[in-house]
């Protein structure tokens, strides 16, 4: 039984370039029930296990700088609906459970007032320590106590976000400097075992506007292994963009990560749903997302995302404001824990000509080798930030072609009579730089609904639809690693019918019988090797 089961309505009220503003400091994260569990069947349903993520409305602390007696006392909120859920994800048979980034503490903090939430969290690859089992064995660990205590009273595997402060110089690397307050402060993901016992810890090294904690001298890859379903992959919100450490976790062949995130939705093509769905389905990939719930700062958006059908939560900020338990069944990936060989390692050689590691691929041509010749009809709006080059469909049918330079995109469409006639719809393409909080390139192919009758209202987010487009949608990209979505009417995702993803680079969607009205449908891809940490400026 293949099953979906989504939960949305509508994102209302937000324009796509937020105010960003610097002054802000304490902005934030990344672009930085009752039911049992829907089973996600694959080719592969002899190995499965249930996957839990919550949504978490975190109740944010009304003054941050106070102390840590206080500090707890705000956490301790925030743990005890924690508690609530971990025993519902029990209940209906969750093996491991995520929670968000920033679950337990909120945020709009300096690097001063932090400090009272954090905790000094030892690493789990020197020493082993069970906190529900020794809660003496370290002073200032309260929270670390009681998130063991929960993995181990219901039996599951828990992982959390949490802060974490450590002396400096750091035990693990004695030669990095020290921040000017004299501790290292980290945002950080910790992982329990069923027993308590803590597994894995994970500082993250793609900081999104968090100026009260520190990037770690050296990212971190890290993985721990489960009886269930073999290797994890941990990483947190804006790291999902980058290569250190994901394009390495998943060059590594880790086939499953838990991802705590703070995601705030940037529609039509950075999305919460839309790009977690496009990434697990782009790497073939299981992704445990777990979001905050936090209107204000429009975060919102979880799921349990397999390479097959994906369960997950889109709220938006006309819906009431609360958590979601999410929890799904779904097929084992790893290819140890499966007996299978692993032929991932092999294709991270340095040769491989798309490479997703910092290698220039050697086709400087990319453009599509299709008679269609570039539209001149173009516009350019801009999406945060980033100028999209967009050509109009005016036809029932057309075949038509946008570049930005060299990086085009084909679109081959063919629109439904039924309804939605007056629905104007763009076909856009970008190739650049995004230059907002960190500089990361992207390559984008998005045919997208226009928000308004006007052709300067494509880009602008929607939230319904009622044309149903056949389309075939194709690029040529720099990189390996490109997340294909279809988004239709209230954000719902819809599965590509058909996607191909060639050796060189080419990738082609197609998608047809829609059930929805098409709302956007993109291709992203990330060139690493084109960031600033791969050319060394
Ligand atoms: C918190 O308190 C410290 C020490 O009194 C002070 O330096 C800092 O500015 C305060 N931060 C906020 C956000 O009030
Ligand atoms: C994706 O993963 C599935 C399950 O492991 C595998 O059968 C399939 O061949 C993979 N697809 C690609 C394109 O690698
Ligand atoms: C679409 O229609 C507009 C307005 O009539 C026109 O300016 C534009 O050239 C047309 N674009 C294409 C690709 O045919
Ligand atoms: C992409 O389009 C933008 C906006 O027109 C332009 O500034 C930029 O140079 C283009 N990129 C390339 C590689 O031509
Ligand atoms: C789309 O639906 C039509 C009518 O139900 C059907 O004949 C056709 O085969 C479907 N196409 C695909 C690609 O599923």
């Amino acid at each position: 039984m293949n099953m979906v089961l989504v939960s949305i309505s509508n994102w209302t009220g937000f324009t796509p370039v937020m105010s960003l503003t610097e002054e802000t400091m304490f902005l934030l994260v990344a672009v930085c029930s009752l039911m049992s569990a829907p089973v996600l069947t694959g080719p592969i349903a002899d190995s499965s296990y249930v996957a839990a993520v919550y949504e978490h409305k975190v109740i944010v602390p009304p003054v941050s700088n106070v102390s840590r007696a206080e500090a707890l006392q705000h956490i301790q909120k925030n743990l005890d609906i924690y508690e609530q859920q971990a025993a519902e994800a029990a209940k209906q048979g969750a093996q491991i459970l995520v929670f968000p980034e920033y679950g337990l503490s909120g945020f709009y903090f300096d690097r001063s007032s932090v400090s009272s939430y954090l905790e000094t969290i030892p690493d789990p690859q020197q020493e082993n320590w069970n906190p529900c089992l020794e809660p003496g064995k370290y002073s200032n660990t309260e929270v670390l106590q009681r998130l063991s205590c929960m993995a181990r009273s219901n039996n599951l595997y828990l992982v959390a976000n949490m802060g974490d402060m450590q002396p400096c110089p750091l035990k693990t690397d004695p030669t990095s400097s020290c921040p000017p307050d004299g501790r290292w402060k980290f945002n950080t993901n910790v992982v329990f075992k069923s027993d308590g016992q803590l597994l894995a810890r994970y500082h993250k090294y793609n900081l999104y506007k968090e100026p009260y904690f520190d990037v770690p001298p050296q990212p971190e890859i890290i993985t721990f292994d489960t009886p269930f379903a073999g290797k994890f992959g941990t990483m947190i919100c804006f790291d999902m963009f980058f290569h250190k450490p994901t394009g390495i976790l998943l060059d590594k062949g880790v086939r499953q990560l838990v991802y705590p995130t703070a995601w705030v939705n940037f529609p039509p093509v950075l999305d919460s749903v839309q790009f977690h769905r496009g990434f697990s389905l782009g790497a073939n990939v299981t992704v445990l997302s777990s979001n905050l719930r936090f209107d204000k700062e429009h975060i919102g958006g979880s799921g349990i995302y397999t390479p097959f059908p994906s369960t997950y939560h889109h709220a938006t900020e006309g819906d009431p404001e609360e958590g979601k338990l999410v929890v799904a069944r779904v097929p084992v990936l790893d290819p140890m824990w499966r007996g299978e060989s692993t032929a991932t390692e092999e294709s991270t050689s340095p040769t491989a000509a798309t490479s997703g590691a910092c290698q220039h691929t050697p086709d400087p041509n990319p453009e599509i080798a299709s008679s269609v010749p570039p539209s001149s009809d173009t516009f350019i709006v801009s999406l945060i930030d980033d100028p999209y080059t967009f050509v109009l469909l005016n036809k029932t049918e057309d075949d038509l072609k946008v570049c930005n330079g060299t990086f085009c995109c084909h679109l081959q469409y063919k629109r439904s009579p039924q309804a939605g006639s007056e629905e104007l719809y763009a076909l856009a393409a970008f190739s650049g730089t995004h230059t907002i909080v960190r500089t990361l390139n992207l390559q984008v192919c998005a045919l997208v609904r226009c928000a308004g009758s006007d052709f300067t209202s494509c880009g602008q987010p929607v939230v319904k639809a009622e044309s149903k487009i056949d389309f075939t949608l194709e690029g040529k990209f720099a990189s390996k690693r490109v997340y294909p979505s279809v988004m239709t009417s209230k954000n719902v995702m819809e599965e590509p019918q058909n996607l191909e993803m060639a050796a060189d680079g080419r990738v082609t969607m197609k998608h047809s019988n829609m059930s929805g009205g098409l709302i956007s449908a993109s291709l992203l891809g990330r060139p690493y090797q084109m960031d600033e940490e791969c050319t060394g400026e």
